[in-house]
């Protein structure tokens, strides 16, 4: 612990200075400028989840009961469909202000769970219920499955699920109704951990449905999942088969994100990418536990590794956006997905902008309950930016006195109050830039424009209100209950990867090439190239006769997966053909060490 001279003697002079020296209450309310949006804005942001959730909500036409739109938007872009994402994170939230005490949520909580006990036995383009079909990421609103191409399967959508339903069967539980807990909701939940035990370690799309690989949000949404499913089997008496072993090797896996400076959110793809994404930030509030530490393994958002990938996060949005001119360092500025985003010529989120508030009041929340603040070298930057005179340490509350500003204290380190009172504001200054550019309906879009600031893409995006909620609730100290995330946040020391249940597939496509050109199999899948010419699975020619002119390969792929891919020729100069629409699709059957034949001719 780092204190200069004249605060260590402070304990004892304490009685001497106390005369005009005042302890801080940083709970004292002040004024802000922020809270009567919070209060007006809450209310238009609760107003904007139930109407967009079926049978009932007012923008929901169509919607069976409990499914959630994700925005009213039927064109440019058309959201009028249900992701298991969206919906489950809405939940979540819903979920956390019925056990708050809102109690007239919980026939809309009983209709998501029939819903997604239902649309967990649709069989859909990524498979049927027990071959991977849990991974697809949107359904239409009268639950049945979309059939357009799509960035599938996403593996972060039972994870989520799971995790809501969870807070659901624990409160059921603790409220007398085990049966109902036992009998309804554990079956949904028990079908999501399944899943997830089986696929963790296969790649998938992330959250923004657009990069095939792994990404920190799903594995650190289905490590929660995982260890607060088997705590719930464990309560009532029924197995999670695979959930405490998955989680631990989960959690090591989880390690490889972390770049040494911030979080690159996804790996095991060649996206061309820094990888600093709003997808870390949005992990760090999901697996937020109220009564973590600042644990670095599980990313809580107090931990260092967790604020200065905040700081590096919100850094690359400062010089991109033109609404972020000349607001200087250490001052909240408008964050997007990531820099590279080009999705309605890449902008600011209102949900990504609260991800950001959200994470640092729960930091707040956190350093609060442990009556301390930690300030490493990999966190001090996050903490210049706010007090630039600021040193590595362990500050606590009892060096918080307020002196007068002539006072010889003021130059000296900051105290924890003004460390807190730095973050609050700094927080608060997300919500005003949030406020800034929410027209005075209180409208909340997906996005607000990089240059203008006018709300952009899908109106009334139930995320973005959930967004809001859940921010605004947490600075107001609201938090929902414990994970245990306390005893599940020790990585082993070597990761074990769970044995590749493959099939072998082999490829056969009669193409009349010329000299010098060859041929190429690329699909939606690591294994194939991710649509990426230039990593392609080459066909062997070994066989290739002018009567036959066949082009071949084996390639191990995951066993019951469904994928799409297509054929190309590329010649000796590097030119690529492509074969014609629509993409061929395929699903590897089921059992490790199985094998299939495609038979192929190019078109
Ligand atoms: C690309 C976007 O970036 C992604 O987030 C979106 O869901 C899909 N297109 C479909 O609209
Ligand atoms: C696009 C976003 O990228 C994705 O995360 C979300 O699930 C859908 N829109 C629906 O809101």
């Amino acid at each position: 612990m780092k204190l200069s001279p004249v605060l260590r003697v402070l304990p004892s002079a304490l009685l001497l200075v106390g005369a005009y020296c005042t302890p801080v209450n940083h709970y004292a309310k002040r004024q802000s400028s922020i809270t009567d949006f919070i209060e007006s804005e809450a209310s238009v942001s609760i107003n904007g989840v139930l109407a967009n959730i079926g049978s009932d909500g007012t923008q929901a036409p169509g919607a069976a009961p409990g499914i959630v739109v994700a925005s009213p938007s039927m064109s440019d872009p058309d959201y009028f469909f249900t992701w298991i994402r969206d919906a489950a994170l809405t939940y979540k939230a819903l979920i956390e202000r019925f056990i708050d005490g809102e109690s007239s949520l919980q026939q809309l909580i009983n209709d998501y769970v029939s819903s997604q006990a239902y649309l967990q036995t649709v069989p859909n383009p990524s498979g049927g219920p027990d071959t991977g079909g849990l991974g697809e990421a949107k359904f239409y609103v009268n639950m049945t499955a979309f059939l357009g191409s799509w960035g599938r399967p996403q593996r972060d959508g039972p994870a989520l699920r799971a995790t809501a339903l969870s807070l659901y069967a624990n409160w059921l539980i603790s409220n007398g109704q085990e049966t109902l807990a036992a009998e309804s909701v554990w079956p949904v939940i028990a079908k999501d951990l399944a899943y997830v035990v089986r696929y963790w370690n296969q790649t998938g799309f992330d959250l923004w449905e657009e990069v095939n690989g792994s990404s920190f949000f799903t594995l650190s949404a289905q490590h929660r999942a995982l260890v607060e499913g088997a705590a719930l089997a464990a309560k009532i008496g029924q197995m999670c088969d695979g959930c405490s072993d998955a989680a631990p090797q989960i959690l090591c896996f989880l390690e490889s994100f972390w770049t040494g400076s911030y979080i690159d959110s996804n790996i095991n793809v060649n996206d061309g990418r820094t990888g600093k994404d709003a997808n870390s930030v949005l992990s760090s509030i999901h697996t937020f536990d109220p009564a973590a530490a600042c644990t670095d393994a599980t990313f809580q958002p107090c931990s260092s590794r967790a604020l200065a990938n905040l700081k590096e996060v919100t850094d690359s949005f400062r010089s991109i956006y033109g609404i972020n001119n000349g607001i200087p360092q250490g001052q909240a500025v408008a964050v997007g997905r990531y820099a590279e985003d080009v999705y309605f010529g890449g902008n600011p989120w209102y949900l990504t902008t609260l991800a950001v508030a959200e994470q640092l009041y729960d930091a707040i929340y956190q350093w609060d309950q442990q009556g301390s603040i930690t300030i490493d070298s990999v966190s001090l930057p996050f903490f210049q930016d706010l007090l630039p005179s600021i040193t590595t340490g362990t500050y606590t509350p009892t060096q918080s006195l307020i002196c007068p500003s002539n006072d010889t204290h003021t130059t000296e380190s900051p105290s924890y109050a003004t460390i807190i009172d730095a973050v609050r504001t700094y927080a608060d200054g997300y919500i005003a830039v949030v406020q800034k550019y929410t027209p005075t309906t209180g409208a909340l879009a997906e996005q607000y424009n990089r240059d203008t600031g006018t709300p952009l893409s899908a109106r009334d995006l139930t995320w973005s209100y959930a967004a809001f909620l859940t921010a605004t609730e947490r600075r107001a100290g609201i938090v929902g209950p414990t994970w245990a995330e306390p005893n599940n946040n020790v990585a082993p020391d070597v990761c074990t990867a769970p044995p590749a249940c493959n099939a072998r597939v082999t490829f056969n496509v009669r193409a009349t090439t010329t000299f010098g050109e060859n041929v190429f199999v690329v699909g939606q899948l690591t294994q194939l190239g991710n649509w990426r010419p230039d990593s392609a699975v080459p066909l062997s020619a070994s066989q290739y006769t002018s009567d036959d002119p066949l082009w071949f390969a084996d390639v191990e792929i995951p066993a019951s997966t469904v994928f799409e891919y297509k054929y190309i020729r590329i010649s000796d100069s590097g030119e690529v053909t492509w074969e014609s629409d629509p993409n061929r699709s395929f699903i590897t059957p089921e059992g490790c060490g199985s094998s299939a034949t495609i038979q192929d001719v190019w078109r």
